[in-house]
């Protein structure tokens, strides 16, 4: 059976973009197809300016929006990432395995990287070794599959090339995995700037639509959403980056294909209006979900808890099995 891992960061609240390009998939497919195992990546949180108390409200309200979403514990392990200290294990020997230079040509460092210096902040050792600690995340459970959005292909793709130099030194130890990506909405646009990916953290939340948002909120927002010039609806993700995101919300929200809907609109405002309904449907259920988990903590604290312990049994062999390949002595 194919072994599935993916993450999401409790940095902010999670978007759409979050939903449509991973997790609605992990609920829909992946948890029912194979062995999966989706995480909380909290130690990923830790990268950038943060504030503990944040953090951890942010973690537990991910870990039950995932579960608010459909995640299912007897089909899948849900579990927080820091609760299984092999991930934090592995990360020094692929510390060992990667180079600076790979590490510093990462867009996602590049990006934050000059956003917390132009914030006036120090960038954190962390943010340069994080692809690292993803890429043990991903390797610690054999992991064959990584179903993501479109912006971790590049860290998806050093954690291949780690995973084969690893083998190639040290002998086979890791699964060389690979990246997978929705058809529609692999990368969801910023509503106010469809040039930008939607994001947890941007300053300006007009244009992010967050999976708990209330529905009037999902409305406004979608409504003056940023089109571009010209009046007909057309596909054209190049020069018409604004209705081509609603085009492609429109799809991923109902299950038609962008192309085909853009010939069903005549002006920019109807397909506002539908785009706003698709949203508003799709996201009510998990939203009314939260609300009745949000309600029963130890619920969710026992998830996480027989998550973790399940996820310890599956890393736990397989770090210590690199430990040795790459020349530890074992303990007695
Ligand atoms: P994060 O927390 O930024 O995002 C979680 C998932 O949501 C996807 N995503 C999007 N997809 C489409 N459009 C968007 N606008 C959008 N925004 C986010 C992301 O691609 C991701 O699949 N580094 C990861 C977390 C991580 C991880 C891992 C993922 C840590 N370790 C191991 C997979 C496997 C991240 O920052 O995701």
């Amino acid at each position: 059976m194919k072994r599935i891992f993916s993450g999401v960061k409790p940095t902010g609240h999670l978007t759409l973009g979050n939903y449509l390009g991973a997790v609605r998939r992990w609920v829909e497919v992946d948890q029912h197809r194979s062995d999966s195992l989706f995480s909380v990546v909290d130690l990923h949180a830790l990268t950038v300016e943060h504030d503990p108390a944040r953090v951890r409200r942010l973690s537990r309200q991910a870990a039950t929006l995932l579960l608010a979403a459909g995640l299912d514990p007897k089909l899948c392990t849900l579990f927080v990432q820091s609760h299984v200290d092999e991930h934090a294990r592995l990360s020094y020997l692929l510390e060992c395995t990667a180079t600076d230079g790979e590490l510093r040509r990462m867009i996602q460092y590049k990006e934050k990287g000059a956003r917390a210096l132009a914030a006036g902040e120090g960038v954190r050792l962390s943010l340069l070794t994080y692809p690292v600690l993803m890429a043990a995340d991903i390797l610690a459970y054999g992991t064959d599959e990584v179903p993501v959005g479109e912006d971790q292909t590049q860290h998806v793709e050093l954690t291949r090339d780690l995973a084969v130099r690893f083998n190639q030194r040290c002998g086979q130890v890791f699964t060389v995995p690979k990246a997978t990506h929705p058809e529609v909405a692999a990368r969801v646009m910023d509503l106010q700037d469809p040039l930008s990916k939607m994001g947890k953290s941007h300053e300006n939340a007009a244009g992010i639509v967050y999976l708990l948002d209330d529905e009037d909120t999902v409305r406004r927002k979608v409504m003056r959403a940023v089109t571009d010039s010209g009046t007909d609806v057309a596909y054209d993700r190049e020069g018409r980056p604004g209705v081509a995101n609603l085009l492609n919300l429109l799809a991923a929200a109902t299950g038609g294909s962008p192309e085909d809907l853009a010939g069903a609109y005549q002006s920019y405002g109807a397909l506002k209006r539908d785009t706003a309904d698709a949203l508003v449907a799709l996201l009510r259920p998990v939203r009314e979900r939260h609300a009745e988990l949000a309600a029963d903590p130890g619920y969710v604290d026992q998830v996480l808890r027989d998550g973790a312990e399940r996820a310890r049994g599956m890393a736990r062999p397989l770090v210590d099995r690199a430990y040795r390949a790459i020349g530890l002595l074992p303990a007695g």
